[in-house]
């Protein structure tokens, strides 16, 4: 059995800043508001929700997790957001659309007190937006020292005990990693010259790890995922981890594809597509910005299929990943897949599936559990990139040791032996023999 970490307790409040108040933020920020009022049901929340087994199956031990890790309570969290616009939380939320007037007017007054914070802007970086609330500074130096004041000021109007920022702004466009990113020093002096490689999402990251706060990019973005911010954050003790809520379609790919691959079915093409019509989708609608999204959808089919070990079951599968705008859809995205499987003898089938999802209400749980579980992993002095939390990924980053694990399976595993490594609970291993007379 491990030996339970130390872990400080989750005393005080917390807060959560999130780059960004559209609708993933607002539908995020008004749900964990129902809940604490007790007015709804955190569904979709892992922490919340979910029961965790703890030693073998006769032991009947199933907390729920939230009772066997020491986490934050939702009641003590403080929200604060930035954006490139001035609507207050409320405001942001109506226009988003994806929740109905009745659920938010129970918490409006609440919500109408978040009033975003002025915001780091770039518009070469999101072609599609135009920021109206934006901070002014000569160098991105001194728009990141702006960043840092802001943290600051909230964690003494607040009184918090601790911090975490989730990134919910829009899409970035796609960019490779530069000579600038390698090393603190590249970056700092970056900053300090205005390296256009240099992004508004860097820009965040850096100054919550110098302020010592945890990072979360629910983008598929570059951010945190270059040398200088992963060195720094493990110079500076601080979690971060990325990339790219797991929502929709590819949460349903995780779990298709891992169920396809244990059955030794193979596959010959994979085609899906999407329809959506909220400022997501007319951020993406832009070939740069879909351009972060495509990769970081496309990459979890090759990682779980492993065509290098299955070349007969997998070398020549067709993916193709498309996402339409489509004004009147709404938040309400619509996506199709269509999936060329072959069996025994290599004989052709076909599965077709039709989500009809609401993507900010996938995606707003995994807020709530990025915020929780990245503030547990800092008091657990947890440092630098969150493998274990890949569960909540599109595009998971991980050791340049190692590849990334997408199978969602595995992830939740991962997941849930690393709350029982912290706690000194022993893993699961499904062995189970003990129960028909084999000594284990
Ligand atoms: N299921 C999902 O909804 C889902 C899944 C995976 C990833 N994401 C990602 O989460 C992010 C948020 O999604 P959303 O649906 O809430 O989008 P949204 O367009 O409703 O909200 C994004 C907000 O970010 C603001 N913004 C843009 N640039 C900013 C900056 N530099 N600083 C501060 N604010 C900025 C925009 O004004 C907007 O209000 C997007 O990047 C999206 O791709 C969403």
């Amino acid at each position: 059995m491990a030996q339970r970490m130390e872990i400080k307790p989750a005393e005080g409040k917390l807060g959560v800043l999130l780059p960004g108040l559209g609708a993933v933020s607002t539908t995020f920020i008004a749900g964990a508001m129902r809940i604490r009022k007790g007015l709804s049901k955190p569904y979709g929340s892992v922490s919340q929700m979910q029961t965790i087994r703890l030693g073998g199956r006769d032991e009947k031990r199933y907390p729920l997790i939230k009772d066997f890790v020491p986490l934050a309570d939702v009641k003590d969290i403080e929200f604060a957001a930035w954006d490139i616009f001035k609507d207050n939380a409320y405001e942001a939320a109506m226009k988003a659309k994806v929740l109905d007037k009745r659920d938010l007017e129970d918490v409006r007054r609440e919500m109408e007190n978040i009033k975003p914070m002025k915001a780091v802007f770039d518009k070469s970086f999101v072609k599609n937006l135009d920021g109206t609330h934006v901070k002014k500074g000569k160098t991105k130096w001194n728009l990141a020292e702006q960043v840092r004041e802001d943290i600051r000021k909230f964690r003494e109007e607040k009184k918090l005990a601790r911090i975490v920022t989730v990134w919910c702004g829009s899409t970035e466009i796609h960019t490779e990693k530069q000579p600038v990113h390698d090393t603190i020093e590249s970056f700092e002096k970056g900053l300090k010259e205005n390296s256009k490689h240099i992004s508004p999402s860097m820009i965040y990251a850096y100054a919550s790890i110098m302020e010592g706060v945890p990072y979360a990019n629910g983008a598929p973005h570059l951010t945190t995922d270059i040398p200088a911010l992963e060195e720094l954050a493990i110079k500076k003790g601080v979690p971060i981890s990325g990339k790219d809520f797991k929502t929709g379609q590819t949460l349903m790919k995780t779990v298709i594809a891992p169920g396809l691959k244990a059955r030794m079915l193979g596959v010959k093409g994979w085609f899906s597509t999407n329809i959506l019509g909220n400022r997501d989708g007319l951020v993406l609608d832009d070939p740069g910005s879909f351009r972060s999204k495509e990769i970081s959808k496309k990459s979890a089919l090759e990682f779980i299929f492993q065509p290098e070990m299955y070349p007969d079951l997998y070398k020549n599968v067709y993916h193709k990943v498309r996402i339409n705008y489509y004004p009147p859809k709404g938040d309400d995205k619509e996506g199709w897949d269509n999936i060329d499987i072959f069996g025994w003898l290599g004989y052709p089938m076909q599965i077709k599936i039709n989500f009809l999802c609401k993507d900010s209400i996938l995606a707003a749980p995994i807020v709530l559990d990025l915020a929780l579980f990245m503030d547990l992993a800092q008091r657990a002095g947890l440092k630098g990139i969150q493998e274990w939390l890949s569960f909540y990924y599109k595009a998971p980053m991980h050791s340049p040791e190692v590849y990334p694990e997408h199978d969602l399976f595995i992830q939740h595993t991962k997941l849930k032996n690393t709350l029982r490594y912290m706690m000194g609970e022993e893993f699961i291993t499904h062995l189970g023999l003990k129960y028909y007379g084999v000594k284990e």
